[in-house]
């Protein structure tokens, strides 16, 4: 192991830090003369900013939204989050108790790892991977391994055979609906079968679903997702957040657990932040409790997105043809594809950057050095007539840098 941490006085932890591959790209491609295809960004285009301001207006003559709160969330907004768990689980009741309020999703899946995981403890994630997990799974200095996703899903045959060979994982994070990055999502079926295995071995499943609500109409694959994996096991953590469908400024994340690992939780964010923001969680209980508006927003993100999906993929296609195999999304807000004809994403961006278009290579995903060939690519942030150019500009890098090599 290396030591860089004592030399700098800092503790040892510090040592195995590294930054987000995407959160990187994002600030070198923040160019106006760059279509950014890299982020996991809502269309700022379609963020309520309207009903926000007004949601923001209403709360603030408040006195219980200008304090701070209860450590496990604004108890408005635990409220309407129960009761919506409750809907997505076909009306099983949801208790108040049992869901905390955090700092955007990303702050659960910390507090998350620093209740449930210790140093060496084996955590299985997806193959290809969110890289937020990844990040929080190392710093929480965890054992790393990770099953591949196909088009149902997480394999969990796959993770019923390393089980079966003695892997005794703590913690299995999966991304079901409209997985980041792969776009898939898992079948009930696995839901199933995963949920038994951690019934069976005792490991906590984290069901981290932020693009559940994004789903699109289309006939080839239905719509909608599966009922949440939670629906099968108690050991199931299920966390949401108001990031996509709302706005990633509110920071407002939660999830779903039973008592011992609230408890828990609750402890640790004492210590982190105290509680978070009255403010900007009673704006988010306002709108997620006005059913009409929230059920009109949420049709429009769904058509529009659909709409931009398709205009991405149809262009990549019309762009490579066959040496190019592209996902077709049926939710969220990326597609991923694999080039057949060798190229490297990794290589393919420098050019792609010089040419005015960025998009994260398969790399960043990989817990190995898989995904050379694979990148995703971001529909949500702009418009047919955008995407469209960003596509053309990344078969002008690409034959630019083919003719290099
Ligand atoms: C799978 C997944 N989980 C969690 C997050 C964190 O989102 P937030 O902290 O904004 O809720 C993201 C963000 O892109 C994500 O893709």
């Amino acid at each position: 192991m290396s030591t860089t941490y004592r030399s700098a006085g800092l503790a040892r932890r510090t040592d195995s830090l590294t930054s987000s591959a995407i959160r990187d790209l994002l600030a070198l491609t923040a160019r106006d003369d760059v279509i950014g295809l890299a982020g996991g960004l809502p269309a700022t285009d379609l963020i309520p900013v309207d009903r926000i301001a007004a949601a923001a207006e209403a709360v603030l003559r408040r006195p219980d939204a200008v304090q701070y709160c209860e450590t496990s969330g604004h108890r408005s907004l635990r409220g309407v989050i129960a009761a919506r768990e409750s809907l997505v689980r076909g009306g099983a009741p949801v208790p108040v108790e049992s869901v905390i309020v955090t700092h955007g999703s990303q702050q659960a899946l910390t507090l998350l790892a620093q209740a449930l995981i210790d140093p060496g403890a084996v955590v299985v994630v997806d193959e290809p991977a969110y890289t937020g997990a990844l990040q929080v799974f190392s710093i929480a200095e965890a054992s790393i391994e990770s099953i591949p996703i196909t088009d149902t899903g997480m394999d969990t045959d796959e993770l019923e055979r390393r089980l079966t060979a003695g892997l005794r994982p703590v913690v299995v994070h999966t991304v079901a609906n409209f997985h980041n990055p792969r776009g898939v999502t898992m079948s009930e079926q696995r839901r199933r079968h995963l949920a038994a295995l951690a019934d069976r071995y005792g490991f906590w499943v984290i069901e981290d679903d932020p693009y559940g609500e994004i789903y699109f109409d289309t006939t080839e694959f239905g719509i909608g997702a599966p009922p949440p994996i939670a629906c099968h096991s108690d050991r199931v953590i299920r966390l949401s957040s108001a990031s996509k469908i709302l706005a990633p400024t509110l920071r407002v994340g939660w999830f779903v657990a039973p008592p011992s690992v609230c408890g828990a939780v609750e402890l640790l964010k004492q210590g982190a932040d105290l509680c978070g923001s009255s403010m900007t969680q009673s704006m988010a209980a306002e709108m997620l409790a006005d059913t009409p508006w929230l059920d009109a927003h949420l049709d429009v993100l769904r058509r529009e997105y659909a709409c931009r999906a398709t205009a991405l993929t149809s262009a990549l296609v019309a762009e490579f043809g066959d040496r190019l195999s592209v996902s077709r999304p049926a939710g969220g807000m990326f597609a991923w594809a694999t080039f057949l004809d060798g190229t490297d994403t990794g290589e393919l961006l420098d050019a792609a950057l010089d040419h005015g278009v960025a998009f994260v290579p398969g790399t960043a995903f990989a817990t190995g050095a898989q995904y050379r060939h694979s990148l995703r690519l971001s529909f949500a942030g702009s418009t047919p007539t955008v995407l469209a150019e960003a596509v053309r500009r990344l078969g002008s890098a690409h034959s630019a840098s083919t003719r290099a090599t």
